[in-house]
């Protein structure tokens, strides 16, 4: 039996348990420079402490008209290595693996520009229309992604993840929903996958470490992405240096959601079954026994935790108490799990 306290092999990289702390944004830049600051040092240095063993940075913008808010952590610039590179530090001196997500929000950037977008359709009332990319402008932003990732091992990330869910950029090149173009990026499912392709290959040009690709594998709307509409692709990550897929849902167009505990597991174990991909298992899982059956049942290689990590950044210490496990604790906080 698979057990969440035990070790995975992302492509080389080692983790020593199976439990991920998923992207979150904190919107924590004091300026509107992208820059790291001590709070994310603290916040997931703390989440490092309790023994998750890979955290990914949230959501961390190529460019700056490609963020998420003002706030957003960037890697456009080389002025932003140093704050990183203290931050991944801050998580591999625990012995956790430092993953960062890389995005480029599309039209759902929320900066002063509009945001630019496959086609010129807005989200919602909420965002402006976003400019419909040239072909000069997708390529601008295949470079964005190649050059954060270049500075993402400068700072020492072990791992990137690139958001090609939630409706960001990547997501509304691949919906149907959200790309009508006709030219070469758009039309077919594979024309509409060109993007992400190209995005995949300038981050392989410039990265060797492990590529993990999460996606929206259910759109909620009739004519969206449904799950069998990624087979094809999920089928050829492995060529393309995608060591792991973190299956995630929704966000791409308005669309209501009932979540309930592990309400988006069935992706990750549809995935791993047609394609013998190793997935990661996100959304509604709380407790040590949902996540040790999701990894047991061999659904998902992985779990990942979001808000639960909010709540308590020792859950894995829980977890393992919990499970009977043994685990590490650090020394300077040993006798309070005695
Ligand atoms: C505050 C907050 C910020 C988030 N930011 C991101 C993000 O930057 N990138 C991302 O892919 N998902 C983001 N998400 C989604 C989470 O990674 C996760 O997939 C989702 O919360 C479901 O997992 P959970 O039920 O364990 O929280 C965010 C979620 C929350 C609650």
């Amino acid at each position: 039996m698979v057990k969440l306290f035990s070790d995975f092999k992302l492509g080389e990289v080692e983790l020593k348990n199976r439990i991920v702390m998923s992207p979150m944004c904190m919107y924590l830049c004091e300026k509107e420079d992208g820059i790291a600051t001590q709070e994310h040092i603290i916040h997931y240095g703390a989440r490092a402490a309790g023994q998750v063993k890979m955290i990914i940075v949230k959501a961390t913008a190529v460019t700056p008209r490609g963020r998420i808010s003002l706030r957003d952590l960037g890697l456009w610039s080389d002025e932003q290595v140093p704050a990183m590179q203290q931050l991944v530090e801050a998580i591999t001196g625990q012995g956790c693996v430092a993953a960062i997500q890389l995005n480029h929000a599309g039209r759902k950037a929320k900066v002063e520009e509009p945001g630019l977008a496959p086609s010129a359709l807005a989200f919602n009332e909420e965002y402006p229309a976003p400019q419909e990319m040239t072909e000069q402008q997708i390529q601008g932003a295949v470079q964005e992604f190649r050059a954060a990732a270049q500075r993402a091992a400068k700072a020492g990330f072990q791992v990137i993840e690139i958001h090609g869910a939630h409706g960001y950029l990547v997501n509304q090149f691949l919906s149907p929903l959200t790309n009508q173009r006709s030219d070469g990026y758009g039309g077919s499912r594979v024309k509409r996958q060109r993007f992400l392709w190209e995005v995949l290959e300038a981050v392989r040009g410039v990265w060797s470490a492990p590529i993990i690709l999460r996606i929206s594998a259910e759109e909620y709307a009739a004519q969206g992405n449904h799950p069998q509409d990624y087979l094809e692709l999920v089928r050829e990550l492995k060529e393309w240096g995608v060591a792991l897929l973190d299956c995630s849902s929704g966000a791409v167009v308005p669309a209501k959601i009932e979540p309930y505990p592990g309400y988006q597991v069935s992706y990750a174990e549809y995935f791993r079954q047609q394609t013998g991909i190793a997935t990661g298992a996100v959304g509604l899982i709380t407790s040590p026994l949902h996540a040790q059956e999701v990894v047991a049942n061999e659904r998902a290689d992985l779990v990942l935790l979001g808000r639960e990590l909010l709540r308590n950044p020792n859950w894995p210490i829980y977890a393992a108490k919990e499970l009977q496990t043994e685990i590490m604790v650090p020394d300077q906080y040993r006798r309070g799990w005695l």
